[in-house]
């Protein structure tokens, strides 16, 4: 795999040729090959992406149009809480108009976040990651399927375009961590945004949607344990 600066090159230079859509996708989500003619990696097989076009997009009672941009302000979170947790991502024009396109990660699909943290233990602290996270992106739809394992054993988040709405309604499948303590390291990088709102994430978002992201990381701060859910009802559907 290419290093981060060369995917986000290749992410967004890249000539966009879409492969087809993808099953079971909800809104207009296309497998895309990238390939930039001089660029990193133009002797080898020829990176993939997920492209988005917001012309793609069904309307939503409760999103603006737009959700594109969400899934760019979730990789922006991502990386100023350092997690490495969602897949480099950019807004660009594109064959069908403008929308995100995220790298693909070559995934094993048998694999989801029940039958990962059923089978690796190991892998438990990444999964906690992704439950810090959502609370604070407030991901709306956490499905198993959309956690993703690589073949190094890397966890991966994606489907991020109902996150960030700035009434909270959090629902995720990830509850067997409610009420450990979340580690120091994230927790201080989780404390920075509560201090402030990075701009790459805050520049994609409404004012409200912004300031609801720093109460949320506050409210962590003031309570440092992984989330529960009370009400019994903050579950995606589908689950996977
Ligand atoms: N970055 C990615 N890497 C690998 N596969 C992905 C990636 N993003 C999406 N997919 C695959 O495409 C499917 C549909 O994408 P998703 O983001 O869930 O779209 P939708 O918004 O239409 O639900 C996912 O279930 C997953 O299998
Ligand atoms: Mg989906």
């Amino acid at each position: 795999m290419p290093d981060r600066s060369d995917q986000l090159e290749i992410l967004a230079q890249g000539e966009i040729d879409i492969e087809g859509r993808m099953p079971w996708s909800s809104n207009a989500t296309f497998l895309v090959n990238l390939v930039l003619p001089d660029g990193p990696a133009a002797d080898g097989p020829p990176a993939q992406g997920i492209y988005k076009p917001l012309r793609g997009e069904r309307p939503l009672w409760d999103f603006e149009p737009g959700l594109h941009r969400r899934e760019l302000a979730a990789y922006q979170l991502s990386e100023a809480l350092g997690l490495d947790l969602v897949p480099p991502t950019v807004i660009r024009d594109g064959p069908l108009g403008e929308g995100s396109v995220q790298w693909f990660v070559d995934a094993d699909h048998q694999q989801h976040y029940f039958t990962i943290h059923e089978s690796r233990p190991d892998l438990h602290d990444a999964l906690r990651r992704f439950a810090v996270f959502d609370l604070v992106a407030n991901n709306t739809d956490r499905k198993s399927g959309h956690v993703l394992i690589d073949h190094d054993d890397h966890l991966w988040g994606i489907d991020h375009g109902l996150c960030f709405a700035s009434e909270f309604k959090l629902r995720t499948v990830v509850w067997e961590f409610a009420g450990e303590p979340i580690d120091d390291d994230l927790l201080a990088a989780v404390a920075r945004v509560a201090e402030s709102v990075p701009l790459s994430v805050a520049a994609l978002l409404a004012d409200d949607e912004v300031a609801a992201v720093q109460e949320r990381a506050r409210w962590i701060v003031e309570h440092p344990v992984l989330p529960a859910d009370h009400t019994g009802r903050r579950y995606p559907w589908p689950l996977v």
